[in-house]
């Protein structure tokens, strides 16, 4: 293998050629297995999207896995998790395919305005404690051909590549840089990956548009705060956190 022996994340891996989903793989099975275990599959049956969308993964074109961790955090805490994975991602494949890849916040990675990495994050908490937490991310590889609808909004790493691609090399890079960053970052954000990820992220400067109560608001992305919550500036010149829920980026 290509991981290497004093990782954390990916020293147990498991790889399924069929599975429904392998977030619900390994939140069934959790209690089995170390922290850092990372589930793969090939193909997943029943792959799952944020907000309760599919995730479209067939035999061999994405790589899809999740990861296991237990980090010593709040629940309120585990928001920074998702953005720090989509930054380990994105500069992982950034290294492998030398193209831009940029983050859409919170999480999304992107080439131009099609996307090309999803994450789902789940948690598991017993009382007000996490037990475990697992990371479920979907990276578009081989797709050639996404249904019309599909193409308009998504790429793949072949499309916007030439290089060949180990898909096992990649995944390796993937998970140390997943490990580096939330690793030595305990899970949250600091000066050093907040620095990196404001300068990956595609959203800051633009325009856009959130939900309040319902309402559509208006305003400019101005800055990602230490939470990695994303600051807008409004059309009166006040500033306003948004948290999550859908956020449209003009352009993007
Ligand atoms: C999204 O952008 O909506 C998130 C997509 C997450 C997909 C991954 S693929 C591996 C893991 N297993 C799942 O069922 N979903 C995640």
């Amino acid at each position: 293998t290509y991981i290497d022996d004093n990782a954390l994340i990916g020293k147990e891996l498991i790889v399924f050629e069929t599975i429904d989903s392998t977030n619900n793989y390994l939140k069934a099975n959790a209690e089995k297995y170390p922290t850092g275990t990372v589930v793969s599959a090939r193909e997943q049956t029943g792959g799952k999207g944020r907000l309760g969308r599919v995730w479209q993964s067939k035999k061999d074109d994405t790589i899809s896995f999740s990861v296991l961790l237990r980090p010593e955090i709040s629940p309120m805490e585990v928001s920074a998790i998702t953005p720090l994975c989509g930054l380990a991602v994105a500069k992982a494949l950034n290294e492998y395919f030398d193209f831009g890849a940029k983050i859409k916040w919170p999480n999304d990675v992107i080439i131009g305005n099609k996307k090309l990495v999803g994450i789902l994050t789940e948690m598991n908490c017993e009382f007000d404690k996490v037990d475990f937490i697992v990371v479920g991310i979907g990276i578009n590889i081989l797709n050639k051909d996404f249904p019309e609808e599909i193409s308009k909004k998504a790429t793949s790493c072949a499309l916007e590549s030439d290089k060949e691609i180990d898909k096992n090399k990649l995944l390796a890079l993937i998970l140390k840089h997943i490990e580096n960053i939330l690793l030595k970052g305990n899970y949250s954000f600091n000066e050093e990956n907040l620095k990196e990820y404001k300068d990956y992220c595609a959203t800051l400067g633009r325009d856009i548009i959130f939900t309040r109560k319902g309402e559509k608001v208006s305003g400019k992305a101005t800055d990602i705060d230490n939470n990695g919550e994303l600051v807008v500036t409004l059309e009166d010149g006040t500033t306003e956190t948004v948290f999550s829920g859908e956020v449209t980026v003009q352009g993007i």
